[in-house]
């Protein structure tokens, strides 16, 4: 399948109705596992700061930690499309993210890259966009900005703010996104959001009303040291990864995940 076949295939699930189920991989085995049990989209998160780097936050990770990591990952996948992160301070500029995000294509192996960011990262999606590059969005709540939120705290509660992510989300459609994450926001914006919007949306702590979930891999089986509200151990009732992962996917397909448990008001 080619590129641009894998990234038009979400339209395609979101007209369905099909929901799209999606988790993180750093390595080329956890890919090839995600692959056998028929993941939609694999995405490089940053979050691999975290939880394979061991720092508090996101903002260490370097373009040459996300090239190398989607590297592993992309050699894992056959047919399955791949998303990488942009990492923070890799797209200040048009210029810098076209060159950037040509890299994580080129060396990496991604199809599509992910940005953090609304209206002030405008510019830079549209010039991603008219060059030929498949765009994930990402808003609600932004990892790389988590010192100006004060901590990973819950996006879009007044309705101020939930008017400006709304607004961001259309305006990212327009300037020619193919997806959205959208995280910690409350379930009932985020139904408005997708909605509103032709392209899917993929939730994390958004609520079962998106086109589709996100989760990072190593909350779905316990290996983060703690659950965040919006994941589930998956491992405890499935017993083994593989397993862990089908339910997962299963879940995430047939709306049983997220529960309100998993999902903020
Ligand atoms: O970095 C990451 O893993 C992410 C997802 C959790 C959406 O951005």
């Amino acid at each position: 399948m080619k590129g641009s076949q894998r990234v038009s295939r979400l339209r395609e699930l979101k007209k369905s109705g099909e929901k799209i189920a999606s988790l993180t991989a750093y390595d080329a085995s956890f890919a090839r596992l995600l692959e056998k049990a028929g993941i939609d989209f694999v995405l490089v998160g940053d979050s691999l700061g975290m939880v394979l780097q061991g720092e508090a936050d996101t903002l260490k990770v370097s373009m040459e930690d996300m090239i190398y990591h989607t590297r592993l990952v992309s050699r894992g996948l056959q047919q399955t499309l791949l998303v990488a992160d942009m990492p923070c301070n890799s797209y200040t500029d048009s210029v810098q993210a076209l060159n950037n995000a040509r890299r994580l294509i080129n060396e990496g192996g991604a199809h599509m890259v992910k940005l953090e960011g609304g209206s002030e990262i405008l510019d830079q999606v549209k010039s991603l966009c008219q060059n030929g590059v498949a765009v994930c969005g990402h808003l609600g709540l932004q990892p790389q900005s988590v010192h100006k939120y004060g901590g990973y705290k819950v996006q879009g509660r007044n309705e101020e703010d939930a008017g400006r992510i709304l607004a961001d989300a259309i305006a990212l459609e327009h300037a020619g996104v193919d997806m959205i994450v959208l995280e910690c926001i409350p379930r009932l914006l985020a139904a408005k959001i997708s909605v509103a919007l032709s392209i899917p949306t993929i939730g994390i702590g958004a609520g079962v009303d998106c086109d589709g979930q996100i989760l990072v891999m190593y909350d779905v089986i316990g290996l983060s040291g703690y659950i965040p509200k919006m994941a589930n151990d998956f491992l405890q009732q499935g017993g083994s990864i593989s397993t862990a992962v089908s339910n997962y996917i299963t879940a995430v397909k047939n709306g049983t995940f997220p529960t309100s448990a998993q999902s903020f008001d």
